[in-house]
């Protein structure tokens, strides 16, 4: 008896096994990708947050460790940091700040950034109010240099002077960069901290059983509001329900979701920076990659994975914000949902056959063809944002865009060649999608300003 009963469990755990190791890999997130669609108007924020305040990361360090500890070492934790505090903040070398920089060293209170550059916040008197300046100067750590900044030339050059001294930071910078500056216009804590995906927590410090706001609990598209407040471009929400332009919101004009706090319905807040298939922008070439940096959520919205329920955290620890996968450079990070000959794609069988690529060859990493860098920090920088948008872009999509080669991911290793050499390589490899496709040209004619709703409201 007792040997029939362990041949049916060995039977029982063979078949589970054998069941288990032949599920597609995509299986764990299955309830992910099929939970209901919340709708993108419901306010999500416990009821028990409404009444509550900020209060600050050291409260939450005492009971949350690990997360308190992953955070402090992340870049969010260092994006703003004050120099009184903190002397090893300045990245730059101020002896050799050009003569006409319209600050000094003793003047600035904060840095801001450090990865790729950084810019000095002033306090200022602008408008008869207290508030932030930014030099005249900013350090781009690529080439170690100084160079010119001008914050007012970006979309909201209409709405202030053209003047770094009288340009405030409260409304252009502050809500994404100080922790409850968006709801509250109060810099509570210099950088990204909890409750800036938390929302605030001063009801759950003292009781934890009163909740904040945990974005994973909701359906995917609602997960990624929490990162999209702030790694999207926009346009000031009032341009779009007065078709207002820059001009009448002169001094007042926001680039960040003003009143938005984790959980609310983020399209209440947000305006998304315009864009449509075959236009280029300021900030999107014409297929929709990136020019400039925090596109993030602008990119990554016109994808398919989004599309389907695969949200930014499925990617990157909210807290670490490495890719969870192991190794973030190699192919980890993307084949713990993807295998070779699945539905889901690469739809070959193996790694050599998708890529034409040696296995241990550069040209076989999903990044360098999937996320080619196809935007910059500053005017004078290298092509260092990775595009979030997935899709390959075939060497003659990137011709029939107008956009420069560099931005190809076969060109940008193969400098040597030219874009239609390139295409022909994927004609013989077979890979024939791009023949299918044109550039829509009916988009042409969609009003720009109308797009946004498109862009966020699929189905
Ligand atoms: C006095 C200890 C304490 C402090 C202080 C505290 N927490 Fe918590 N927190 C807890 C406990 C205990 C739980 C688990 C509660 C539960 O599962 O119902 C929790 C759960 C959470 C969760 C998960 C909620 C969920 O729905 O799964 C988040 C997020 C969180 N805390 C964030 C914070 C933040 C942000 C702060 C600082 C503003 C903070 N906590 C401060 C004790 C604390
Ligand atoms: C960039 C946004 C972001 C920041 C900053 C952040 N969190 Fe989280 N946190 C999240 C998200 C998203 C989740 C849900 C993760 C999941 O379910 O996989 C989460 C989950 C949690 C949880 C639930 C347990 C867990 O690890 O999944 C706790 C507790 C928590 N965070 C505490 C904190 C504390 C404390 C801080 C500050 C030291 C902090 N978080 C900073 C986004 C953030
Ligand atoms: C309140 C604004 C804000 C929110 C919310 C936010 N981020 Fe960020 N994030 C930033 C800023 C600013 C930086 C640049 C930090 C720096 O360079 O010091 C950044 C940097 C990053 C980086 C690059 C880290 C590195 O080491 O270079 C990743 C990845 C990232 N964020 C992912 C996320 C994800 C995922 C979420 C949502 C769970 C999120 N962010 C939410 C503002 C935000
Ligand atoms: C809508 C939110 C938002 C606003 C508004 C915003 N930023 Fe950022 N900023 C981000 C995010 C997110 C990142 C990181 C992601 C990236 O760069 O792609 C970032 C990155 C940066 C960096 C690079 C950090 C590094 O470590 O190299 C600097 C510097 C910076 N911002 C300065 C500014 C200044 C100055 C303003 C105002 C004129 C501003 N930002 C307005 C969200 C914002
Ligand atoms: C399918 C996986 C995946 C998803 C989804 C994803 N990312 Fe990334 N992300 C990556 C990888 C891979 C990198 C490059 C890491 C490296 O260079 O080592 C990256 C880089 C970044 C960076 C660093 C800046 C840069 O240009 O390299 C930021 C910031 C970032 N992601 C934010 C986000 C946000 C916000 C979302 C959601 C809107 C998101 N990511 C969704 C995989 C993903
Ligand atoms: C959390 C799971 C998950 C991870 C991690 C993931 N993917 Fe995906 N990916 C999917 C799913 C699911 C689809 C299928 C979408 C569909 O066709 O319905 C998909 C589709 C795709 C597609 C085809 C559709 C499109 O968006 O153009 C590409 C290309 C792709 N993934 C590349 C990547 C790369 C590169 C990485 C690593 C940086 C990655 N994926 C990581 C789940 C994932
Ligand atoms: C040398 C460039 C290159 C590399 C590296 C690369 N891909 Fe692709 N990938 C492509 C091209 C080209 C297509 C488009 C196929 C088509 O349109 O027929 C594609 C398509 C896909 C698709 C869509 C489904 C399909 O098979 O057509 C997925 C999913 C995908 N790749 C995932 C990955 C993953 C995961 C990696 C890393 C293991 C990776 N790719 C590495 C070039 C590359
Ligand atoms: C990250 C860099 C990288 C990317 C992206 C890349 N390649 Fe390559 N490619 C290489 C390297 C390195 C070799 C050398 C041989 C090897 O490793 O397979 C190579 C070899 C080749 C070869 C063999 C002939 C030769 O020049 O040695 C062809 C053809 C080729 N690549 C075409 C392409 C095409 C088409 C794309 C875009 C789909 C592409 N490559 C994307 C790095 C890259």
């Amino acid at each position: 008896m007792k040997k029939v009963l362990s041949a049916l469990i060995l039977i029982l755990v063979i078949t589970a096994t054998i069941i288990w190791f032949n599920l597609p890999k995509i299986t764990p997130y299955y309830m992910q990708l099929t939970k209901p669609r919340v709708g993108l108007n419901l306010d999500l924020q416990p009821k028990e947050q409404r009444s509550a305040s900020f209060t600050g990361s050291q409260k939450c360090q005492k009971c949350h460790k690990e997360n308190y500890h992953d955070w402090k070492n992340s870049m969010h934790s260092k994006m703003i940091k004050e120099i009184k505090n903190d002397p090893d903040a300045v990245i730059a070398d101020f002896t050799t700040l050009p003569k006409d920089a319209d600050f000094t060293l003793a003047e600035v209170v904060y840095t801001v950034g450090s990865k790729f550059k950084q810019h000095y916040m002033i306090p200022a008197t602008i408008d008869g109010k207290k508030d932030f300046r930014l030099g005249n100067y900013q350090w781009n750590t690529q080439n170690n240099k100084w160079q010119h900044f001008y914050p007012y030339q970006d979309w909201y050059r209409d709405a202030y002077p053209h003047n770094n001294k009288t340009f405030p930071t409260s409304n252009t910078c502050d809500g994404c960069h100080f922790t409850g500056y968006m709801s509250t216009r109060k810099r509570v804590e210099p950088a990204i901290a909890c409750e800036s995906c938390h929302g605030p927590g001063s009801e759950h410090v003292k009781d934890p059983d009163s909740p904040v706001f945990k974005a994973s609990l909701f359906d995917p598209i609602r997960t990624n509001e929490v990162c999209l407040q702030c790694h999207m471009r926009n346009r000031d929400k009032r341009m779009e329900t007065h078709n207002a332009s820059a001009k009448d919101i002169w001094m007042t004009a926001k680039d960040y979701p003003a009143g938005y706090e984790p959980g609310k319905a983020l399209i209440n807040y947000k305006l998304p920076a315009p864009f449509a298939l075959g236009k280029e922008t300021n900030e999107f070439w014409a297929n929709g990659a990136a020019k400039k940096n925090r596109t993030q959520g602008n990119e990554y919205i016109h994808d398919r994975m989004y599309q389907h329920g695969i949200t930014c955290i499925n990617c990157h620890d909210p807290h670490k914000l490495t890719n969870t996968a192991k190794k973030p450079q190699g192919n980890d990070a993307c084949m713990k949902c993807h295998s070779f000959s699945s539905i889901i794609g690469p739809h070959q069988n193996t790694l050599e056959q998708h890529t034409h690529h040696k296995s241990d060859s550069k040209g076989s990493l999903c990044i360098e063809c999937h996320m080619p860098k196809t935007g910059k920090h500053t005017e004078q920088s290298p092509l260092t944002v990775r595009s979030h948008r997935f899709a390959f872009t075939y060497p003659a999509q990137t011709k029939a865009y107008g956009m420069p080669a560099e931005t190809n991911a076969c060109y940008a290793c193969h400098k040597d060649r030219t874009l239609d050499s390139l295409q022909e390589d994927l004609q013989e490899w077979g890979k024939l999608e791009w023949e299918k496709l044109e550039i829509p040209l009916d988009f042409l004619k969609i009003d720009l300003n109308k797009t946004h709703e498109v862009l966020f409201d699929f189905n």
